[in-house]
């Protein structure tokens, strides 16, 4: 696998599950990188985990102005960007009729407003450096999951913005790529997990039997921004060990 010494890169939503996953195997790869998230107390605690390399922006991606303030602080901080992790995301499950405005606003605000800020705002660094954008998606972009509507439809809006920027920004010599994970051990499928039932439905339907760890989409996120992956833009990779095949 490559070496990333001498690259900086920037999680959102770094703090935690998948993308402190990432931001681990990054820095074990000679990385240095930006993390970020709401949450400063498990920011800090993160940070201070991957030690040196790594510094932390207190920030909410869905507020108008902070993914201008993130690339400007990574690149006071770093002086440069090699790669845009677009990992910070939410959603709720229910019903369209028992979902508020405020609710789908979050929720897009976050999924799809952000990442399309952040990537613009990091075109002119990626472009002195050649860099990669992965967006974390999800496999349920593709699926058609009752109660899912608003944050399926927000993942499947990235998937597309994905093919799309990548034919936009590949004459800079920036990749676009999108990780698509299935159900992945973290915070956010606490609910999931928590139901039996709906937890071995999923299981039986995933061809490698179990629930995915973080390390497993930090792994494809690293395969993806290395070199070896140069080749390769536009592209919706899923890692869910088959779910949704
Ligand atoms: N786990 C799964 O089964 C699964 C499956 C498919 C896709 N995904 C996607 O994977 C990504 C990472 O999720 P995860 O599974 O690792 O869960 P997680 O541990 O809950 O991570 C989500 C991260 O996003 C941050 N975040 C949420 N809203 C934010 C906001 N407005 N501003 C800044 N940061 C925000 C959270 O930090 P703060 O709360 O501190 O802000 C948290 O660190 C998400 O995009 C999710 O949709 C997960």
């Amino acid at each position: 696998m490559d070496n990333f010494e001498n690259k900086v890169v920037l999680i959102t939503g770094g703090g935690t599950g998948i993308g402190k996953a990432s931001a681990s195997a990054f820095v074990a790869l000679g990385a240095k990188v930006v993390i970020t998230g709401r949450r400063q107390p498990v920011l800090k605690a993160t940070a201070q985990e991957l030690g040196p390399q790594a510094h932390y922006i207190s920030s909410d991606v869905s507020k108008n102005g902070e993914p201008a303030r993130i690339v400007e602080e990574t690149i006071a901080k770093f002086g440069q960007l090699d790669v845009l992790v677009n990992n910070a995301g939410t959603g709720a499950m229910g019903p369209l009729s028992q979902t508020s405005d405020a609710e789908i606003q979050r929720i897009y605000q976050t999924n799809v407003f952000a990442p399309l800020a952040l990537i613009r705002e990091a075109t002119p660094h990626l472009a002195k450096t050649k860099g990669a954008v992965i967006n974390i998606s999800s496999t349920m972009s593709h699926g058609v999951f009752p109660g899912s509507a608003v944050y399926s439809s927000s993942k499947a809006a990235g998937n597309h913005a994905t093919r799309l920027l990548a034919a936009e920004l590949g004459p800079m010599g920036i990749r676009v790529n999108a990780v698509a994970p299935g159900m992945t051990d973290t915070d956010i499928s606490a609910d999931v997990k928590s139901d039996e039932q709906i937890l071995g439905m999923i299981i039986a339907q995933t061809p490698m039997g179990r629930l995915g760890k973080p390390e497993d989409i930090a792994n494809a996120v690293i395969m993806l921004s290395s070199s070896r992956a140069g080749w390769i833009t536009g592209q919706i990779v899923q890692a869910g060990g088959g779910l949704m095949l």
